[in-house]
């Protein structure tokens, strides 16, 4: 099915692992990644079949709301000729107490792989080490590898490089700074974090990044100082004051952030040809202005669309 030599051989170097956090693949494999999900997007929008994945299942486990995650990871399997289920905490027995490690046995014995966003790092871990099936974050309170998959690929298409970048985080010490600067530290990309004083991001996170960044060679930093981290930067990203599970702390965080919202003023200390990016979903006037969001130099929606492309790629190797 029009596969090169060096995709089946990706495919089959990946088949069975589990994708937990960005840094599970070398910067290498993830340009691998990154090329096969261009490739499959190129085909789906030649409209050229690409069933890789046919007869195949996918159970996703939400313990969170989920607009991108869940539409993409379900198109994708239907796209490459399997079938997604979605299982919210509520309809599944994991709910009513069953445990982790039995949901992981029992899902084994019928599906092909597992997608699960959930609140601790360790449920994902434990997840994995109690399944014979991949096992795929799609979030936790500490990381989200598929949407910074994504990402890179958005660089890349918008770039061309990897090479020379400065990248730039404003806002919480959370999920999406953590992987973000693991995913630059992986890439060789010079990555500065600024995140208020006491929404720093999680000392184990930042020492991960720091030992593939000098493996790299990426300059990485987490500061409080909004406008040093923008300074000459070639993207800019932000993402939500308050993650889902920390709604109840939004109006104290809303004054300790103030100063971290990304918007025209903190931009002209950008490269004039700056990408803004953004997970999505965003909240226009706290953590980005709708002048920045909605401009010239926005490209959320090519994240967004990318997050279905990458995951394609990413379980068609690993299922
Ligand atoms: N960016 C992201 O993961 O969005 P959802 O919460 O809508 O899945
Ligand atoms: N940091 C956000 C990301 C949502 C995709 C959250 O965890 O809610």
């Amino acid at each position: 099915m029009n596969l090169s030599v060096a995709e089946e051989q990706m495919m089959s170097k990946f088949k069975g692992k589990d994708f937990l956090q960005i840094s599970d693949f070398t910067k290498q494999e993830l340009i691998e990644i990154i090329d096969f999900a261009i490739k499959l997007k190129n085909m789906q929008k030649a409209g050229q079949p690409h069933r890789y994945l046919e007869g195949k299942t996918l159970a996703m486990i939400f313990e969170k709301s989920s607009t991108r995650t869940r539409v993409s990871f379900e198109t994708g399997m239907f796209q490459l000729g399997g079938m997604a289920q979605f299982l919210s905490k509520e309809d599944i027995q994991l709910g009513n107490g069953e445990t982790i490690a039995d949901t992981a046995k029992v899902l084994s014995r019928f599906v092909d792989g597992i997608m699960i966003r959930t609140f601790g790092h360790d449920i994902v871990e434990e997840l994995a080490e109690n399944a014979t099936i991949p096992v795929i974050n799609g979030l936790t309170d500490d990381a989200h590898p598929c949407q910074v998959l994504a990402d890179l690929m958005t660089i890349y298409e918008k770039k061309g490089t990897f090479d020379g970048l400065k990248f730039a985080f404003v806002g919480d010490g959370n999920n999406m700074s953590q992987s973000l600067m693991i995913g630059c530290a992986v890439m060789g990309i010079d990555c500065v974090v600024a995140v208020p004083k006491g929404n720093e991001m999680k000392e184990d996170f930042i020492q991960v990044a720091k030992e593939l960044a000098n493996i790299s060679g990426a300059i990485i930093k987490q500061t409080n100082d909004p406008q040093e981290a923008v300074k000459d930067a070639d993207i800019i990203y932000t993402d939500v004051w308050a993650s889902m599970g920390w709604e109840g702390d939004l109006e104290e965080r809303k004054q300790k952030f103030a100063a971290y919202q990304v918007n025209e003023l903190l931009v002209e200390g950008a490269k004039p040809d700056y990408l803004f990016m953004h997970c999505l979903p965003a909240i226009r006037g706290e953590e980005v202005s709708a002048a920045v969001i909605d401009g010239n130099n926005s490209v959320v929606f090519d994240q967004a669309e990318n997050r279905l492309h990458v995951q394609k790629a990413i379980l068609a190797s690993l299922v």
